[in-house]
């Protein structure tokens, strides 16, 4: 059975069938293992979707930042079909909405909430939705960000918006998440970074650089915190893709011929090539991978 649910000015798609699965998870036991005692392994996932074909993320509910483009919009795609109960956020309400109008026209669970990942009272109205719905969050994707390309290099207010929307931004986000997956003694958080939190580039602002560094570090030090009481927590740090909607100098074709050139891999990602890889993450398949940081970037770094 199927229905709509209205949640504030937005909507809920919710097949009860898998709702009820989620909150009497008989699929997904985890137990301490005998054979490794200390250790917890998976008893039993069924990893099927309605067509027969696996599933990665069966019934795990997970909210994905700054979902209504590119590389969230992907991703919260990517979840819908693997299973999972999709909460895309962003602080544009008519593209996240479609988001999660797409992932529910192709079978899958999703609803819009509309957040601005700077504001403390956003992220305490969206979890409290989200637990109300669902019981529970099991998967954090803090992907909100804006461009570091701005042309000119020492401008303070950049610094201050980077530092507010890409690192505090993820802080806020855990900060509300992090006790719910206390509560279930399960979570994985996947932080998007980039390559700018690895190494300086000649075309992006120190403020973006800092940022994304400080979500790299922030990443560990939480995995540090929380891995021990079944939390994962993980960077993804993307080389170049299709351009931010907020881009300037990185939205240049000229320039961006001459960076991909630069690039081993000779060609700019496809969103979908970057998802994947918070996918993994994202999943029990990464029961054993707390803290690191993954390049998807084409050998970007690796020279
Ligand atoms: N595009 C690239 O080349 C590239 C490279 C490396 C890393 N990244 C990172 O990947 C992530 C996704 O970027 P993208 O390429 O999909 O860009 P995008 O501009 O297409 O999407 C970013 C989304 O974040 C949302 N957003 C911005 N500020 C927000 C806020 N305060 N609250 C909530 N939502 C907000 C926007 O509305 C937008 O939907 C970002 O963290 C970005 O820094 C992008």
């Amino acid at each position: 059975m199927q229905s709509y649910h209205s949640i504030g000015a937005y909507y809920i798609h919710i097949s009860y069938e898998l709702l009820s699965a989620h909150q009497n998870p008989g699929s997904q036991v985890f137990r301490e293992s005998s054979a490794w005692p200390g250790s917890v392994e998976a008893e039993s996932i069924e990893i099927e979707n309605r067509e027969g074909q696996k599933v990665r993320l069966k019934n795990k509910v997970a909210i994905i930042t700054g979902a209504a483009s590119g590389l969230g919009a992907a991703t919260a795609k990517m979840f819908g079909e693997q299973g999972a109960k999709v909460i895309v956020t962003d602080r544009d309400a008519d593209e996240g909405t479609a988001v999660a109008e797409e992932i529910v026209a192709a079978g899958g669970e999703a609803l819009f909430l509309k957040l601005d990942v700077t504001s403390e009272d956003d992220w305490a109205n969206a979890v409290a939705k989200i637990v109300s719905a669902y019981g529970t969050i099991d998967i954090l994707v803090n992907n909100a960000g804006v461009s570091g390309s701005h042309p000119d290099k020492l401008n303070t207010d950049t610094w201050d918006v980077q530092m507010e929307v890409c690192a505090r931004g993820p802080f806020l986000g855990m900060r509300v998440v992090i006790p719910i997956m206390q509560k279930a003694g399960i979570g994985s958080i996947v932080n998007v970074s980039s390559v700018s939190g690895l190494v300086g580039l000649p075309w992006i602002h120190m403020g973006y650089n800092a940022a994304k560094g400080a979500v790299r570090m922030a990443t560990k030090a939480a995995a540090v915190h929380y891995t021990s009481e079944g939390i994962r927590t993980n960077s993804v740090h993307p080389g170049m893709m299709p351009a931010m909607k907020t881009a300037m100098l990185s939205g240049d074709p000229e320039a961006r011929k001459e960076r991909i050139a630069r690039v081993p891999i000779q060609r700019v990602a496809r969103c979908e090539e970057v998802a994947y890889a918070i996918l993994f993450l994202a999943s029990d398949e990464a029961s054993y991978i707390s803290g690191v940081e993954l390049p998807v970037d084409g050998g970007w770094t690796c020279q």
